[in-house]
């Protein structure tokens, strides 16, 4: 195993109370349980935070029409985050709601501390206010006369107000950022907030709110006309839940922290409010703020006006806790987006869970009730007098995936960390083939042999199973018990030693761990565009003349995109395949550049897409829109961005 860290503290972002969960809530919450599961499992002191964010106007309006107070609306609707957590099997520390008392006081604490120190002053702002984000834009920021994050309708706003002096931190921002680079990650999205620090003069805060607007907030202690703002307010959970200012030991004992998890939606807020914040209180910044994607249906953005938003409830009743916990985790390269969809869900399912992991374990089993009599068979001596090369090899590729994981998921390659524990979890079955312990066991005095063959077996599904425990900590507690041992939970620092199943312990037969899933044909149902991305209207020709109308450049939809993966199509000397971000989504592309690119060279390039280009197979390979460039005689070289802009901006 790696360096391991000296302690691990893990944060999700504290969720809106008045939201219904849905999979981008239950991702990110098993995510963090994943990580925290992990280190608890190698020894690591470890810290895990969730909670939720119950201030601000949502949660005042939904209680206004409800007829109760905001508290009650609060005390109403948490139960829906903290019922999913336990049924998810979530292992955090703690639960922090921001209306807790040990917040807000210190919540108040840190506002004074500031305002004394003139870090907080007082101003009028005029601007615009968006209600769902609970931000305020100028006018410049708006698009479209609309919210720059959400696309909704923002309302003008004129009032006094409270500022935190966010502006003259910008400088040390950048330098900060530049300096650490393992402080926003992945390294695209420091990328993001660096073309933003770098493109706009940061703004200083506006961190209060009048009452007469919004009653329902932490009162600023220097002020009772005003309530805090929502985001400084909860930003601060992070720290209040684990003792700042409160419990000085707790506190150093887990700050800093090692990763905050969010989703790209609240990056600014993570990677620009938050480290200027705690530069005024002087507090050391977290060591990782790591930003996954969005969960999308097919290829289309969760929205209720859609009906298309997964209910994490209904996919664990159907198909079970942890086979939920393991598609999200298998399915999402962290950074990039993802799609859910339950053909995907079922298909992944049978392959891995059922088809490979079920399998074999069942194999194994069933082979040692059969041929040891249901007890744990012991390897054979050195000189066994029979030839364990495959054994051997088998063994040794355990060890080395049991190896290979803990950089992995140090670096958050945890769906790559999968892949391999399921490879060598076939590598298990293949071995069975070759090894045929039940044409073994016909031969005379080949019992040692067919012993050491299944208990080599045995220790190295025990080894996939350990690995597979943070995924899936039912299951696979399950399949310990199943293979005669006492603890439920492995111990991972411990598992390349070979020989930890007990010869003669008892074995069970857990039943199919993962019953194959046979999908009904469902009818299918169109999913509806949201109209603002419905295909552009058929294009008009060319006039004589040649040239074409605004209107028809406009047709064409032109984006920045930056490259994540490359590779050559087998019999196709002049393509590549590409995976590109366009910012809100992952696509597949085919380009006739190979004669001009080796794969490796276009790996993190911004490329600029044609993005609303029908899809088309060039060589039986899906090209999901086209790159641009240029070429004259022989020489062909890309479209690029000259730097300071990320995936997904309109090129025009
Ligand atoms: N309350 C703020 C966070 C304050 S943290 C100091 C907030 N809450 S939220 O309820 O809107 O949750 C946001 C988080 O939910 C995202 O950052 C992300 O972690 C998760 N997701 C919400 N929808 C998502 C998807 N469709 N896909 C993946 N995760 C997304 O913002």
């Amino acid at each position: 195993m790696s360096d391991k860290p000296a302690k691990y503290y893990v944060t999700t972002p504290i969720y809106y109370v008045n939201d219904q969960p849905h999979i981008g809530h239950a991702y990110t919450t098993i995510l963090a349980d994943v990580l925290a599961s992990y280190h608890r499992l190698l020894d690591v002191p470890t810290w895990f935070l969730t909670g939720t964010d119950e201030h601000g106007q949502k949660v005042q309006q939904a209680a206004e029409k409800n007829g109760i107070t905001p508290q009650q609306q609060c005390d109403q609707t948490v139960i829906r985050f903290q019922e999913l957590w336990k049924r998810l099997e979530i292992s955090n520390d703690d639960f922090i709601r921001t209306t807790e008392e040990r917040h807000k006081k210190i919540v108040q604490n840190v506002l004074q501390e500031l305002y004394d120190r003139d870090e907080i002053y007082r101003a009028e702002y005029e601007g615009w206010y968006c209600v769902g984000c609970e931000r305020f834009f100028m006018e410049k920021d708006l698009v479209d006369g609309n919210c720059p994050e959400c696309g909704k309708k923002v309302d003008a706003i004129q009032e006094s107000n409270y500022f935190f002096r966010m502006s003259k931190y910008q400088e040390w921002l950048i330098d900060y950022i530049e300096t650490h680079p393992e402080f926003i990650q992945p390294a695209f999205r420091a990328n993001e907030t660096l073309g933003f620090l770098k493109s706009k003069e940061l703004q200083d805060l506006c961190i209060s709110r009048p009452k007469s607007r919004l009653a329902w907030g932490i009162d600023l202690p220097f002020d009772p006309d005003f309530v805090t703002y929502v985001w400084f307010d909860a930003l601060l959970n992070y720290i209040t839940a684990i003792g700042y200012g409160s419990d000085d030991d707790m506190f150093k004992k887990w700050w800093p922290c090692s990763c905050h998890l969010i989703g790209k939606d609240i990056l600014t807020t993570h990677t620009v409010y938050w480290p200027t914040m705690l530069k005024a209180m002087g507090v050391e910044q977290p060591q990782s703020v790591f930003a996954h994607g969005w969960w999308l249906t097919g290829r289309t953005k969760m929205s209720k006006s859609l009906g298309n938003v997964v209910n994490p409830m209904e996919m664990i009743d159907r198909y079970g806790v942890d086979a939920f916990r393991y598609f999200l985790i298998a399915e999402m390269t962290l950074g990039q987006d993802a799609s859910f969809t339950e053909e995907a869900f079922v298909k992944r399912y049978n392959a891995d869970l059922a088809n490979d992991l079920g399998n074999v374990a069942n194999r194994v089993l069933n082979m040692i009730s059969r041929y040891c009599d249901g007890k744990m068979p012991a390897a054979a001596a050195a000189d066994a007098g029979f030839d364990t090369a495959l054994d051997d090899a088998l063994w040794q590729d355990a060890v080395a995936v049991a190896e290979e994981i803990a950089p992995m998921i140090a670096n958050m390659k945890l769906d790559g960390s999968v892949g391999l524990v399921l490879s060598a979890v076939r590598k298990i079955n293949v071995y069975l083939q070759e090894r045929a312990p039940w044409s073994l066991a016909k031969q005379e005095g080949s019992e040692a042999e067919v012993a050491h063959c299944l208990y080599t077996a045995a220790e190295c599904l025990r080894v996939c199973a350990a690995l597979l425990y943070p995924v899936m900590p039912e299951k696979m507690a399950a399949l310990r018990t199943a293979l005669g041992m006492a603890d439920a939970k492995p111990h991972l620092g411990k598992l390349a030693e070979f020989g930890v199943l007990v010869p003669g312990s008892e074995i069970s037969q857990p039943g199919a761990l993962f019953p194959r899933i046979e999908l009904e044909k469902k009818e299918e149902k169109p999913v509806e565009q949201p109209k603002k991305e419905k295909a552009p209207k058929q294009k008009e020709k060319p006039s004589a003349d040649g040239l074409i109308t605004f209107d028809q450049v406009m047709n064409v939809k032109l984006k920045t995109a930056v490259v994540l993966e490359a590779e050559k199509i087998d019999g196709a000397d002049k393509l590549l395949k590409l995976q590109v971000d366009l910012g809100d989504e992952k696509r597949q592309l085919v380009a006739g550049i190979a004669l001009h690119y080796k794969p490796e060279e276009l790996i993190g390039k911004t490329i600029v897409v044609v993005a609303n280009l029908k899809p088309a197979k060039l060589r039986g390979v899906e090209s999901q829109g086209m790159l641009l460039a240029a070429s004259m005689a022989d020489e062909l070289r890309l479209v690029t961005i000259d730097g300071g802009i990320g995936p997904g901006a309109l090129v025009k």
